[in-house]
């Protein structure tokens, strides 16, 4: 086990639950590569965390970049949590091009990634954990084609490890299906725009959500998904904790 935890790479590790999932990963003993676009929240993390967290800026959707990342990083761990800020309208106010947004982000770069490293593949015994949403099981009317997109997230992970088993690969792969919370981006943009249109301010609609969803408790349970293989292999994340998804 320790094996998996020398090297990680985490997709979009410069704010919110990946910068989290890289501090927890970093605590864990891995270095840990992290990806992001932009150069100065990248190089924040990096003096947070300190010489294990090797920042490369990129853009995660790059499927080149992806094959190249996995061939020469071989990561125990790879973590594909890159994802775009949703557009938050109601759906007669969406074009196809903000309605597609975390296709295009999301969606998109877990296939990338997925398909390098099942191609590569990864060691036996690495483990791949994509972020989804619980708006894939419950819908996000405000957010366009996000809930879509992460329900699509949902069945990459299955047919992944279909894959792995059928070639023997041994690679675990898993989906952690977060619960909207105002403390990283996507949810931020999420709380805002239901609070509008509720017409109370974000911080009422907060408080009627109950315990909030920090980024730490999510880099926290990356970290104890990647520990126990006999985890379900799909899971949602609440303020309250974690819970198999049936
Ligand atoms: N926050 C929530 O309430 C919530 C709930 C459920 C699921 N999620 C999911 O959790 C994931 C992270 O959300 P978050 O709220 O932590 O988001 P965030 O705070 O907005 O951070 C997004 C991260 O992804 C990076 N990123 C975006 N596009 C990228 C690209 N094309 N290539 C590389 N990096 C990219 C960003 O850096 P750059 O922009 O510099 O590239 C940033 O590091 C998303 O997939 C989101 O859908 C979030």
């Amino acid at each position: 086990m320790s094996d998996i935890f020398s090297t990680a790479v985490v997709t979009g590790a410069s704010r919110g639950f990946g910068r989290a999932i890289a501090a927890a990963l970093v605590d864990a003993g891995a270095d840990v590569v992290g990806i992001a676009r932009g150069e100065a929240d990248l190089a924040a993390t990096r003096r947070d965390l300190g010489g294990r967290f090797v920042p490369m800026v990129a853009d995660a959707t790059d499927d080149t970049l992806a094959r190249e990342v996995v061939h020469a990083r071989r990561p125990g761990v790879l973590v594909l949590n890159a994802g775009a800020v949703p557009h938050m309208a109601p759906v007669q106010e969406q074009t196809w091009e903000t309605f597609s947004r975390a296709w295009e982000v999301d969606t998109r770069h877990v296939l990338a990634w997925t398909r390098a490293a099942l191609l590569e593949p990864l060691a036996p015994g690495s483990v791949v954990v994509s972020i989804s949403s619980g708006a894939a099981l419950h819908g996000s009317p405000l957010s366009g084609g996000y809930a879509g997109a992460n329900a699509a997230i949902r069945h990459v992970r299955a047919y992944a490890a279909e894959e792995s088993d059928r070639a023997a690969l041994g690679i675990r792969f898993v989906t952690l299906l977060p619960q909207m919370t105002p403390t990283a981006g996507v949810g931020a943009a999420g709380v805002a725009g239901y609070a509008a249109r509720r017409g109370v301010d974000p911080d009422t609609l907060v408080a009627e959500m109950g315990t909030v969803l920090s980024p730490g408790a999510v880099g926290a349970a990356v970290v104890d998904l990647v520990k126990n293989p006999g985890a379900a292999p799909e899971q949602a994340i609440t303020g309250a904790g974690l819970r198999p998804v049936a």
